[in-house]
């Protein structure tokens, strides 16, 4: 199943960078390109999540579960990979139930951060991968940078639940004040 693993991971990796490029050429680019851009967009999503899917099944057969939690990387590759799949879950219901109107105004601005903070995650779920499978890269000097050492720490920082407890609450004002100008 290793080589299987080693495939498969390909598809979401590839479509969540596809995913993400789209989203901020819909927001920033003028005319066709931007056009085009958003009309692929929940395709390229729907089949990110497949192979996402994939991905984590066969992931799961990789090493017996013992094996995968005694590792603190794999934990984190393990926890990373779910927060991706969480992410661009959101952003699919959301361009999804959306429609043409996902790019409308300030609602470009959610697409555009959620985009980018899935671009982390989705790095760092492939670079821990990478670890674990003998081909380590510089992107885990970052993650050093944030306190984060990729062999032995299995915490999220508290500064990350902090940012990710404001973006969540700055997300959830900015609904409730955009449905109240929409009435
Ligand atoms: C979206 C989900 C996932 C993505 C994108 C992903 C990505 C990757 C990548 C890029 C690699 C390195 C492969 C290579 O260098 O060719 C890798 C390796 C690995 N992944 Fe995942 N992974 C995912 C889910 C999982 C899950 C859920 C598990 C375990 C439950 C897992 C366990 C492993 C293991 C054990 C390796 C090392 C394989 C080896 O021995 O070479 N992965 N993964």
């Amino acid at each position: 199943m290793t080589g299987m693993h080693h495939m498969l991971v390909h598809f979401p990796e590839a479509f969540w960078a596809l995913a993400t490029l789209l989203i901020l050429v819909g927001a920033f680019l003028p005319g066709r390109m931007a056009e085009l851009s958003r009309a692929a967009l929940l395709p390229v999503l729907v089949l990110s999540l497949l192979g996402a899917l994939a991905s984590i099944v066969s992931g799961s057969l990789v090493w017996p579960l013992e094996a995968n939690l005694a590792s603190p990387m794999v934990r984190n590759h393990i926890l990373m990979a779910l927060w991706s799949l969480g992410l661009y879950a959101m952003l699919t219901v959301l361009v999804w139930r959306a429609g043409d109107a996902a790019f409308d105004g300030a609602r470009r601005w959610v697409l555009v951060l959620l985009a980018l903070i899935g671009g982390l995650l989705f790095a760092t779920t492939g670079t821990l991968g990478g670890h674990l499978a003998g081909a380590p890269t510089r992107f885990s000097d970052l993650l050093r940078l944030t306190g984060w050492e990729v062999y032995t720490t299995f915490y999220s920082p508290l500064w990350v639940i902090t940012v990710m407890v404001l973006i969540g609450l700055a997300c959830g004002a900015l609904g409730i004040m955009t449905r109240r100008q929409a009435r």
